[in-house]
């Protein structure tokens, strides 16, 4: 059944900004990759202790750096870590140090799942624009957040768009993610061959199709009846007429 979800992916996602990690002890295999456009909101106490929201993308992967880890434990289990260090917006604080943004993601493969999202965090800089009473947070997996980043053997996951809860009711949102942990590929692209498991949101809007196209000849079966049951009972009068 979980087969059937399994699309056959198109291959290089050319607008996305793609994000690698290369298994530091086996150069040339890479466990983590993610390809997506990533942006967000987060929410902060001003000086006048009034929240304010601040709109973000990360849009240059240039200007990002990634880091991780193939290897470690995270809330007690094997982990896989893919810590992304970006300036939001491409703004590069002319003021200070200026010490990037991390966005964390925390992979585990307990579960039955050959990888799955286990937590995440993001550290928020706040810069003197930001006029925040802090000068850095740390926002991490909102209470309840319904983690869905998950595949079984060696499919990866995708979505055409998938939001992190983050405290404060801070999010990071996800275009097109298509995503693969716990990999061993010899490649920093998704190889042609991958295949992906699809999120509750893109299987809902597939399974329009299939309803429409079924209603439409639930509908042409209903109108050939009625016109052969007519045809049939005018054919029946003229029947009678003629004798
Ligand atoms: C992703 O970002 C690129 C440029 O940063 C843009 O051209 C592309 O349209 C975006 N894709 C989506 C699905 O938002
Ligand atoms: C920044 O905070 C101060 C109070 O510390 C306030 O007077 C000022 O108006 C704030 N500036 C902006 C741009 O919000
Ligand atoms: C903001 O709130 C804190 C504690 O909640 C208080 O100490 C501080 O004086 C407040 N600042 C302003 C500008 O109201
Ligand atoms: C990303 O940023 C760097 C440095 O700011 C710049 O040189 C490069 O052209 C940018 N790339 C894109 C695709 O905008
Ligand atoms: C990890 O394990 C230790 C000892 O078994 C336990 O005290 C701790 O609560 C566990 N932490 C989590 C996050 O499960
Ligand atoms: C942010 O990420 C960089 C590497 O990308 C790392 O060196 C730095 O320690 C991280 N900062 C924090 C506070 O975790
Ligand atoms: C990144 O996004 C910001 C805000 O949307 C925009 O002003 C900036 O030009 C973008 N930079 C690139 C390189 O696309
Ligand atoms: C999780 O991954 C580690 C190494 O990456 C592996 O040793 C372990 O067997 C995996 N656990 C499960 C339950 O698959
Ligand atoms: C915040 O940054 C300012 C200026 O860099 C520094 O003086 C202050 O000690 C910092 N506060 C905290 C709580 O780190
Ligand atoms: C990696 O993938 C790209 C695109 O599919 C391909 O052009 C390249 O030859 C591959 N590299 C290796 C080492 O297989």
């Amino acid at each position: 059944m979980k087969h059937l979800f399994v699309l056959l992916a198109l291959v290089g996602s050319a607008f996305s900004n793609h994000f690698t990690f290369e298994n530091p002890t086996t150069p040339g295999q890479y466990c983590i990759i993610l390809d997506a456009n990533v942006s967000g909101t987060i929410k902060y106490l001003d000086k006048l202790n009034k929240t304010q929201a601040y709109d973000f993308v990360i849009n240059n992967t240039s200007t990002s750096s990634v880091s991780g880890l193939c290897f470690t434990t995270h809330l007690n289990q094997t982990a896989e870590v893919l810590n992304i260090a970006f300036y939001p917006n491409d703004i590069t604080p002319h003021i200070g140090k200026p010490e990037p943004w991390n966005l964390t993601l925390y992979f585990g493969n307990q579960t039955g799942k050959s990888f799955e999202l286990i937590d995440y965090t993001l550290l928020v800089q706040f810069y003197e624009s930001f006029n925040a009473t802090a000068n850095s947070t740390t926002y991490t997996k909102a209470q309840g957040a319904e983690l869905e980043w998950a595949a079984e053997e060696k499919n990866g996951f995708k979505c055409s768009s998938s939001g992190l809860s983050l405290t404060d009711g801070s999010t990071v949102q996800f275009k097109d993610i298509k995503v693969v942990a716990f990999a061993m590929l010899n490649n920093d692209s998704f190889p042609e061959t991958q295949t992906f498991e699809q999120c509750k949101l893109d299987i809902r809007t597939s399974d329009i199709v299939p309803i429409i196209v079924g209603a439409c000849l639930a509908g042409l079966v209903v109108i050939v009846l009625i016109a052969y049951l007519i045809g049939r009972a005018r054919a029946k009068r003229q029947g009678y007429a003629s004798v």
